[in-house]
């Protein structure tokens, strides 16, 4: 048999699979519970089918979403310093990094930080963790073409499930400096409880002197965070709505999806921009997979994310409640982003 075209890069490539649970007995709980409550509710991480990770990608085009475009600029001006400074935060300095990504999606911001490690060392271990296994493999494929020097171990979990992994492996990595990234505001979605409960679980993955780089989004005025998560041309929506679809389709559910809409709000007092799905008219949908019928009255809404916003002391306590430093701070030149460095305490 002729070798298929990306033989030479799948040497270089390995994925698994590493959920806590059985992913889709997971999703059938989860959807549920979160619909049989109230209010009703359904997990941000669940977005992040097929479509939903490719309508992500596109909200990172759009004109009002300036959390990625930022914090590019930020990756493509100081990638070298921010290397630099995680490759320092741990003795023998100089010795190799292997980088381990959170949610790495198309992973196109990754590229920054990739190009400015290979420019220290010849080749680099790169751990990307996503949900979605199809942007993992699309991403991994992408990023093994573009850098011959690039070894990949992907995990397609999610973040429980790939940390629980990582650090029941720590001690067989004993030489490995890491240095992790968890980028785009992902962190936004956990309340402080589940940040601080996230970034405890990652510093057990990591030695003291590791780092981690962390984006966060800042606040800013209500307005243009509004309009960040509710874009002119609908794509947030279509994102958010989506959740719908993929209910229709996996459980067979007959959610009419034009009876609801797209919510975006900033919650000031909470620091967030909480999303959701309203129901147009009070309507009642089947969901024979899973045995559910759900009514829902006029105007009824189903939360479907948080996205929470920092400040500069926010992140600083953040770092020192968790087992980190805050060492370093970059922003974009219009302050609405940050990349924290955290250093392994
Ligand atoms: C992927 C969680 C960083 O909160 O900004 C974008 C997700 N939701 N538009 C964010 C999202 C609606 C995004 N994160």
């Amino acid at each position: 048999m002729p070798p298929t075209a990306d033989a030479p890069h799948a040497a270089r490539l390995r994925l698994q699979r590493f959920d806590t649970e059985d992913a889709r007995a997971a999703f059938a709980r989860d959807v549920a519970r979160g619909l049989g409550s109230s209010p009703k509710q359904l997990f941000p991480k669940y977005f992040y089918d097929e479509l939903g990770s490719e309508l992500f990608d596109a909200i990172c085009l759009l004109p009002e979403y300036y959390l990625t475009r930022a914090e590019n600029e930020i990756l493509a001006r100081h990638a070298d310093e921010i290397v630099a400074a995680a490759a320092s935060s741990r003795a023998p300095d100089g010795a190799p990094l292997s980088l381990l990504e959170l949610g790495s999606g198309s992973a196109t911001k990754t590229r920054r930080v990739i190009e400015a490690i290979l420019k220290r060392q010849p080749d680099l271990l790169y751990r990307p963790v996503d949900i979605s296994a199809s942007a993992l493999t699309a991403s991994a494929d992408a990023l093994l073409q573009a850098y011959p020097a690039l070894r990949i171990e992907a995990y397609a979990s999610d973040y429980d499930g790939a940390l629980g992994h990582l650090s029941r492996g720590r001690d067989a990595r004993a030489d490995e400096r890491l240095l992790a990234l968890f980028l785009g505001s992902n962190v936004g979605n956990f309340d402080r409880d589940g940040a601080q409960q996230f970034l405890r679980a990652l510093r057990g993955v990591l030695r003291e002197g590791d780092a981690l780089l962390l984006g966060a989004d800042l606040k800013k005025d209500r307005a243009a965070l509004e309009a960040a998560y509710d874009d002119a041309l609908g794509v947030t929506a279509a994102f958010n709505l989506n959740l719908l679809v993929r209910l229709n389709r996996e459980f067979g559910a007959d959610f009419d999806v034009r009876a609801f809409r797209h919510v975006a709000a900033y919650n000031e007092e909470a620091g967030r921009v909480e999303i959701y799905i309203k129901s147009r008219r009070e309507q009642i949908v089947r969901l024979p997979g899973l045995d559910l019928e759900i009514t829902f009255d006029a105007g009824e809404r189903v939360h479907t994310e948080n996205s929470y916003k920092y400040d500069r002391d926010g992140l600083d306590a953040l770092a020192a409640e968790t087992g980190f430093a805050c060492t370093r701070r970059w922003t974009d030149e219009g302050g609405r982003f940050s990349s924290n460095l955290f250093v392994a305490r």
